[in-house]
């Protein structure tokens, strides 16, 4: 059976939903779905029934559907009118009776006076390929169950809930199929509730604020979280980890959450300025709202539901699609030694973009990104979002002749707009920015959206901008052209649909090292990166700066650092996942300095991803396979606290040899003041190794594992 009929649930509900283990049994559809499913076949598999008679279902009031191996079970529910649905995981009940509807501008809407008029079940199980990504195959394996509620009042309108329940978590969201009397609609708040079961601690950032999702991740009881972003990670138990966020973001409000009490949080939709959350016209359906379950924070990175959840690709030829690594004048002026703006330091000019060019060249990378090519950076440029020209170079830049000048070279140029949020002149001038671009070569285009105007528009995360994300990913598609975002809509896995959304930022990255006042992100940043930010998406940190005390830096005096150690700089470029990393430093600083070998080895493109330990907030090892070789990567990172870890490298092949190249902190270095120290040094390994790894104060450890031979 699909579901856990007469399986004993633990939940504040209604008793034992009987009437659905009837309706079930009467179902040779679902019987059908269920028993094939549960042959845990690859194959593609769908089988759709909808269930209920109207006389039927007006005995109904509660439905329940479990995952594929009944781990996680949704109760539905319709009392009062109203509905609810709550989660049950192993034997907890992880999420309580917690309210689902929505409320319309004017006289209509799915709050109250809701019967359940239909429910329909499928099972689908299904693996798919990405074109690039953190693992290669992602088993889609689901039980679905939607439910079609009608108000019961005049114009009986309908809205459908659906159900995806896997093996690590749920989704769910809202259709509101066409039908007499919806039409165009606006919603004006939606009535998700995330009910946990105690007032856990959470990590989140906060939402609504200037900064968008750049703050510091904080860890507090449900209760204090206040506004947060998605994802919010909970650490319900030593075994019990929960991530809520959202899948197929695409035409909606970004959900973000309000904390109402004692482990109680409530969707809130970023508005429009007119006060309205969603502007819709039916067949309309909301995002999926998720809630992913494991047993480890692993298991919340490696569980692939966000994905799941999105469309399959729209791009049928992939082949121009490709992750890679990139360097770029960019960092210099973060050190604010150039300038974006023209005059005596403008950094975007032809002569130092030629050395950009040499330098990738000469080692390998794909990519050079130029930031302040283009005019318009005079003057403020945050206020600036109407002046910019995507398009006209500044006069000693010249565009045309280095685009030339990289591509004999095998390099490309990576192009960027940063809009200062002038949407409408970005808007204006997008279908000739991208052309001029895919006219000269370039691949991949880095956007930004740095607004310091912010009460002039619309919200960075309202519908207008994600509406806006999404025509700027599609026009890029048309153009065969990757995206970079900087201050981003946040990533709910849209790359799915469009393989060409590469990498976002969404977060505080390198950049707060060069200028935070505060001095910088603190050690344990990226021990909880992975757990949270990560958990959305790949993440444009631009690691790998190797002058971690800003030595090159002129600003005067200098107010931050990298606060890691250089073996923790490397680590970082496997514990944080992204399709296009870059080596962020001045390039001078990498020449001639051996750990850059592992900047230039390690890949950005995994056959396999596996989580080897990981504590929220102090410390996380992460292994992942090369997609072109039989390589394997691993990178460990720790907090301002020393680590010592075993490693069982079982992970690796039966029967074959291999080398560890291993970088090391010094057994001297620590983050703070001896952060430059490091240890080169190679040793066979095969998959009975264990390795003992040791990490330094605010240190990590970065390890290629390259076959050569096999066992004898
Ligand atoms: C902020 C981005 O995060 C950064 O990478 C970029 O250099 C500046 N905006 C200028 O566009």
């Amino acid at each position: 059976m699909a579901v856990a009929c007469g399986r004993s649930i633990h939940s504040a509900f209604v008793n034992l939903p009987r009437s659905f283990c009837l309706i079930t049994n009467l179902s040779p559809f679902v019987m059908k779905a269920s028993s094939l499913a549960a042959h845990g076949s690859v194959l593609f598999l769908v089988s759709m029934a909808w269930v209920a008679s109207p006389t039927i279902a007006q005995q109904i009031d509660h439905v329940m559907v479990s995952s594929p191996d009944e781990e996680v079970v949704v109760v539905f529910l319709v009392s009062g009118g109203r509905a609810f649905y709550n989660v049950v995981f192993g034997d907890e009940e992880v999420i309580e009776p917690s309210r689902l509807g929505v409320r319309l501008q004017g006289p209509r809407g799915f709050e109250d006076g809701l019967e359940i008029r239909d429910v329909g079940r499928r099972t689908v199980d299904e693996t798919w390929r990405q074109p690039w990504g953190e693992v290669r195959d992602i088993r889609n394996h689901f039980n679905e169950l939607a439910v079609d509620l009608v108000t019961a009042a005049e114009p009986f309108l309908t809205m459908r809930i659906v159900f995806r329940v896997y093996d690590d978590g749920v989704g769910f969201r809202y259709e509101w199929p066409e039908q007499d009397g919806l039409g165009d609609f606006v919603i004006m708040d939606e009535l998700t509730e995330f009910a946990l079961d105690a007032d856990h601690d959470a990590w989140w950032i906060p939402a609504y604020r200037v900064h968008r999702y750049e703050y510091l991740y904080r860890r507090s009881p449900i209760s204090d979280v206040g506004s947060v972003h998605t994802p919010v990670t909970i650490e319900a138990d030593d075994d019990l980890y929960v991530s809520i966020h959202e899948a197929a973001l695409t035409d909606y409000a970004s959900m973000t959450l309000q904390s109402t009490g004692p482990g109680k949080l409530e969707a809130d939709l970023v508005p429009w300025s007119d006060g309205t959350k969603v502007k819709a016209t039916a067949p309309f359906v909301s995002p999926w709202r998720t809630i992913q379950l494991a047993t480890s924070p692993g298991g919340l990175v490696t569980s692939y539901l966000i994905l799941n959840l999105n469309e399959p690709s729209r791009i049928l030829d992939t082949s121009w699609i490709r992750p890679g690594k990139y360097v770029g004048i960019w960092w210099g002026m973060h050190l604010d030694n150039w300038t974006w703006e023209s005059g005596p330091r403008h950094g975007a000019t032809t002569e130092n973009t030629k050395r950009y060019i040499d330098f990738a060249s000469k080692h390998g990378f794909d990519g050079v990104l130029v930031e302040g090519w283009n005019i318009g950076w005079d003057g403020d440029w945050t206020r600036n979002g109407e002046e910019f020209s995507f398009t006209r170079p500044y006069p000693d830049f010249d565009l045309e002749g280095l685009a030339e000048y990289a591509a004999r070279r095998n390099v490309a140029i990576i192009g960027h707009h940063e809009t200062a949020f002038g949407i409408d002149n970005y808007e204006r001038q997008l279908e000739d920015a991208f052309e001029l671009y895919s006219r000269l070569g370039v691949k991949a285009v880095k956007t930004g959206y740095v607004d310091n105007n912010v009460h002039r528009h619309e919200l960075h995360h309202g519908q207008y901008m994600v509406r806006h994300f999404r025509r700027v990913v599609e026009s890029a598609a048309r153009h065969r052209i990757m995206v970079n975002v900087h201050e981003p809509i946040k990533d709910t896995g849209i790359r799915r649909t469009w393989p060409n959304m590469m990498t976002r930022e969404g977060a505080r990255g390198m950049e707060y090292n060069a200028w935070a006042t505060e001095g910088g992100n603190p050690p344990e940043h990226e021990t909880i990166l992975p757990f949270t930010r990560g958990l959305s998406g790949p993440f444009d940190f631009t690691p790998g700066v190797f002058d971690l005390t800003l030595e090159s830096s002129t600003r005067d005096p200098l107010v931050s650092r990298v606060n890691t150690t250089l073996a923790k700089a490397l680590a970082n470029y496997v514990v944080i996942y992204s399709p296009l990393h870059m080596a962020a430093d001045l390039v001078e600083n990498y020449e001639g300095h051996p750990a850059f070998k592992f900047i230039v080895d390690v890949p950005t493109d995994w056959e396999e991803t596996v989580v080897l330990n990981g504590k929220i907030g102090d410390y996380v090892t992460v292994a992942r396979k090369d997609r072109g070789s039989g390589d394997w990567y691993v990178g460990s990172v720790t907090d301002e606290f020393a680590r010592q870890f075993d490693v069982p490298l079982s992970f690796l092949e039966e029967g074959v040899a291999y080398v560890a190249e291993i970088y090391a902190d010094a057994f001297s270095a620590d983050w703070d003041t001896r952060p430059l120290e490091i240890t080169i040094t190679e040793r066979p390994v095969t998959r009975d190794t264990v390795l003992e790894v040791r990490l330094v104060p605010g240190g990590g450890q970065a390890i290629r594992i390259r076959p050569n031979g096999s066992v004898n």
